[in-house]
């Protein structure tokens, strides 16, 4: 049994997805811990109602960084993961945190990295004049929305599109992409060799949605 423990910012939709996946499909793992770094995080109430540990650890309350990565280290360490999910956890990440859970973290970034890391990425496809965007699950590296990619998927952009069309259209793949990357983890499947990473048995690592039509995944 694999411990999960799932990091969250605020509204924890891509959480809440992980936590239903683990249990419907029984995945041989648990959620040991959600953990926030405010307090008025919106799915730490989902999360307590589904009877699963949460913590804060306000970075407010840090005089810098690495004070605050240490104390989120030890929490996190307490409740010994397998896999740390960082799922809409705003906060940069030392280095030396990121390097103590190497090859066990993993993000969702709301772009197809490694074009528009950081903030505001809907808007800056749309800027670009992109004609499609989507979200990448990577391992993470000290770089910021940098790392081995683990899936990616792919959503077109519409004429008419604002960056809160495009990023609601984008939020629908990251529910369906995230908790199977997790799975995958979970399962033993992932092994990363240098900016690669080889799913075994393979699968598609991406999945296009577009919903103007039935969804649909290519092969
Ligand atoms: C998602 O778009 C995720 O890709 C980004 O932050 C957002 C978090 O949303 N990193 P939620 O908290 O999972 O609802």
């Amino acid at each position: 049994m694999k411990n999960l423990v799932i990091l969250i910012s605020g509204r924890g939709s891509n959480m809440e997805a992980i936590v239903r996946a683990c249990a419907h499909e029984a995945w041989g793992a648990r959620i040991a811990a959600v953990i926030a770094n405010r307090p008025d995080a919106a799915g730490l109430a989902f999360a307590a109602s589904n009877g699963i540990a949460t913590a804060v650890v306000d970075h407010r309350q840090f005089p810098d960084r690495a004070s605050f990565d240490a104390a989120l280290a030890q929490v996190i360490d307490g409740h010994a993961p397998d896999l740390v999910v960082l799922a809409g956890f705003m906060r940069v990440l030392t280095e030396s945190f990121v390097d103590h859970y190497s090859g066990r973290m993993v993000n969702i970034h709301p772009s197809l990295l490694p074009m528009f890391p950081g903030l505001k990425t809907h808007q800056q496809a749309l800027d670009a004049g992109c004609r499609v965007h989507g979200a990448t699950v990577h391992f993470v590296t000290p770089t910021l929305d940098h790392g081995p990619i683990v899936a990616q998927s792919v959503v077109p952009v519409r004429a008419g599109d604002d960056a809160a069309a495009l990023a609601a259209r984008v939020l629908k793949t990251e529910h369906m992409m995230y908790p199977r990357a997790v799975r995958w983890f979970v399962e033993g499947r992932l092994a990363l060799d240098g900016e690669r990473v080889t799913l075994t048995p393979a699968e598609p690592q991406w999945l296009f949605f577009d919903d103007s039509q039935a969804a649909g995944e290519g092969a």
